[in-house]
């Protein structure tokens, strides 16, 4: 099969090469997916060029975390009803897996596979995996948004923006942080009822100005060490923090006693580490969204046939795309 991989860290056009690699087989409890769709993600970025916390941990990889395509072969114990069936998948190149999506096929387990529905394309398929599903995580992780106020920094962003959307859905009143007006656009048309530039503006006023005082029951932070200037005065007592990024200051100082005297809840995670039954929660949380809600946005930054996939890593690296920047090893993805 047709497959791009790396066998050292460094820069996308160094390190990323084309060829061909034997095609995998489905083992007990696996199913085989014929790629249309590989999501690139920054971790996917990260992971390559060396800059990632998990250093080189294989002689080989294909890169990329997500995807999307069709079951083309089933293993041992997994139900003959599975073959065939349109997917999206996650993890594909994580904890324990070398060998990711940024090829014709790809084998692995069925936890980590979950249906497509028609109306969502295969390259929309590749932005549900990392993106939703951390989104999903860090809106729901302490129980429904119903009624509440939900602060989505980087409303823009792909997990932001995901964000932004899941917990309008989930009935909350979303506001948002970014860093100009055509993020704030994007923010208001994922449901946001309010943006605040957070370059310009108080952001712990405004949060407070925008709910009377009470501040932000839950906080979903796309960078939790940049966010601490204004964070701990912008939550509800009570309240939650659950913050998936921390690249503006990987290691910042944390005002205990503010945080105490609110009684917040801070919950830094990382998707591939949460437990299968949190993974199967949110994998279908996100399926039902996508029923729930059949024509919202699912953004892709960009389309390159897996020839292109340096230009594709290159791409996310510049970071102005938005939302998914996806690579096509079978052609079209848009159906
Ligand atoms: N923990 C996990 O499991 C997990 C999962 C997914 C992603 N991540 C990490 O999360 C980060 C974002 O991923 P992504 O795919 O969403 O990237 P993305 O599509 O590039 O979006 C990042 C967004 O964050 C905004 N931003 C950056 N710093 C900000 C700040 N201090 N306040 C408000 N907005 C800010 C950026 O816009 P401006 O710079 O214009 O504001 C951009 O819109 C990456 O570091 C990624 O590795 C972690």
């Amino acid at each position: 099969m047709r497959a791009a991989w790396y066998d050292e860290n460094g820069p996308a056009n160094k390190v990323l090469k084309l060829g061909d690699m034997p095609k995998p087989e489905a083992g007990p409890g696996e199913v085989r997916v014929r790629v249309m769709a590989s999501g690139i993600n920054p971790a996917d970025v990260k992971l390559r060029s060396g800059t990632s916390n998990y250093g080189f941990a294989y002689p080989r990889v294909i890169p990329n975390s997500d995807g999307a395509g069709v079951i083309d072969q089933i293993g041992p114990d997994v139900p003959p009803s599975w073959m065939g069936q349109r997917v999206w998948l996650f993890n594909g190149q994580r904890v324990g897996r070398a060998f990711g999506t940024g090829s014709e096929y790809i084998a692995l387990s069925a936890n980590l596979v979950t249906p497509l529905p028609d109306h969502v394309s295969f390259a929309e398929g590749a932005t549900l995996g990392i993106p939703g599903m951390t989104a999903y995580h860090a809106v729901f992780g302490d129980g429904p948004v119903t009624g509440k106020t939900v602060l989505v920094t980087g409303g823009a962003g792909a997990v932001g923006f995901y964000a932004v959307a899941l917990a309008a859905w989930g009935g909350a009143r979303v506001l948002a942080t970014v860093s100009g007006p055509e993020k704030a656009a994007r923010a208001i048309s994922g449901g946001a009822e309010a943006t605040i530039n957070y370059r310009e503006e108080n952001v712990a006023d405004r949060v407070m100005a925008l709910t009377d005082g009470a501040g932000a029951d839950r906080v979903v932070s796309v960078d939790f060490g940049g966010d601490m200037k204004w964070l701990p005065d912008a939550v509800a007592l009570n309240g939650s923090v659950s913050t998936y990024a921390s690249d503006g200051d990987r290691m910042p100082a944390l005002p205990v006693h503010k945080f105490m005297r609110r009684n917040i809840l801070i919950r830094p995670f990382i998707l591939n580490s949460l437990t299968q039954d949190t993974l199967n929660r949110t994998r279908f949380g996100m399926l039902q969204w996508t029923q729930d809600k059949p024509d919202a946005l699912r953004p892709i930054g960009g389309r390159f046939p897996l020839e292109e996939i340096v230009a594709a890593h290159e791409a996310v690296e510049a970071g102005e795309k938005f939302g998914t920047v996806v690579v096509e090893p079978n052609g079209d993805s848009t159906s």
